[in-house]
C-alpha cells in the first residue's frame, strides 16, 4: 500500500515512520509513504500557501490552487512510476468520524492520500478535489498531522504481514464480533491484592473462550451499549454502519 501525505510539516513523520510496526512495514515493503509539503508548490518569493479569508475574520486559510497543484504533482509522480492514483482523504473536524470500519476500507485500497490542514483550515473549494473527509473526533487540533498518524497506524496494522499475529487484529475491540475486548492479564498473579480470574489458569480452552465472550459482552454493555445496538441491527458483523 502507498500513503501520500500532504503536510506543511513532513519532518513530524520522521520518527513515526521509522518506529515499531509502521517502520517495519516501510522496511518490509508492505508500506510506502511519500510526503509532500504544499510549500514546495507555494506562491511567490515566500512560497505562500495561505491567505486571508474572503469576508474577513481571524486567521489564514489554506489556498485551493496550491493544494490542488500538490495533489496533482503526487498523482503525476505515481503515474510516472506506474503506480495507482491515490484515494484522497481530507482531514478535518467536519468529516465523518474515523472508525475501525473506515480503517478496514482504507487498508483495502492500493493508495490513499491524507491531506493535513493547518491555520483556520481549507478554502472550501478543496472539497471538490477530494474523495472523502475524515475527522479523528469531535475536537479541534491545530493541524491534521496527528490525525494522519492515527489513520496510518490503524490502517497499516491491518495490512497482511505487518503485525506478527493476524489474530490480534481479529480478536480485539471493534473487530469482527463488534464487541470491546475481554479483560486481559499477565504476571504477577497478585498485585497489591488485585488477583487474576481463576478461570484463566484452568487450562480449559473452551471454558476460557466462553468466559472471555461473556466478559466482552458485559464490558461492551457497560461501556458502549451503542455498539450492542449496532451489532444487533447489523447482525454480528461488527460496526459496519459507517463504512
Ligand atoms: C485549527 S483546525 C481548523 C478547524 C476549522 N477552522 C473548523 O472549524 O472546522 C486546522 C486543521 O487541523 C486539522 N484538524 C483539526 N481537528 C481535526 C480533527 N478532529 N480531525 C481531523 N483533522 C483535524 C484539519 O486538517 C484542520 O484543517
Amino acid at each position: 500500500m502507498r500513503i501520500d501525505v500532504v503536510t506543511l510539516f513532513p519532518e513530524l513523520f520522521d520518527t513515526f515512520l521509522a518506529t515499531s510496526f509502521v517502520g517495519r512495514g516501510v522496511t518490509g515493503g508492505q508500506l510506502e509513504v511519500r510526503r509532500m509539503s504544499p510549500r514546495d508548490h507555494g506562491l511567490g518569493r515566500h512560497k505562500s500557501v495561505d491567505d486571508t479569508p474572503y469576508g474577513g475574520g481571524s486567521g489564514m486559510v489554506m489556498r485551493v490552487d496550491v493544494l490542488v497543484t500538490c495533489f496533482e504533482a503526487l498523482d503525476a509522480e505515481a503515474a510516472a512510476a506506474g503506480q495507482p492514483k491515490a484515494h484522497r482523504v481530507l482531514l478535518t473536524p467536519q468529516g465523518r468520524p474515523f472508525t475501525q470500519a473506515r480503517a478496514q476500507a482504507l487498508a483495502a485500497r492500493p493508495a490513499i492520500m491524507l491531506v493535513c490542514g493547518r491555520y483556520e483550515g481549507f478554502d472550501d473549494r478543496v472539497r471538490s478535489f477530494v474523495d472523502e473527509e475524515i475527522s479523528l473526533g469531535d475536537f479541534v487540533m491545530t493541524g491534521g498531522e496527528v490525525a494522519a498518524m492515527a489513520i496510518i497506524e490503524a490502517t497499516v496494522r491491518l495490512l497482511p504481514g505487518v503485525l506478527g499475529n493476524a489474530e490480534s487484529t481479529r480478536e480485539e475491540s471493534h473487530g469482527d464480533d463488534g464487541l470491546l475486548e475481554y479483560p486481559q492479564y499477565t504476571r504477577p498473579a497478585d498485585f497489591r491484592g488485585l488477583g487474576v480470574p481463576e478461570v484463566l489458569s484452568s487450562g480449559h480452552h473452551a471454558v476460557i473462550a466462553k468466559w472471555r465472550h461473556e466478559q466482552a459482552l458485559m464490558r461492551t454493555e457497560a461501556r458502549r451499549p451503542d455498539l450492542l445496538v449496532r451489532r444487533e441491527a447489523g447482525g454480528s458483523k461488527r460496526n459496519l454502519g459507517d463504512t
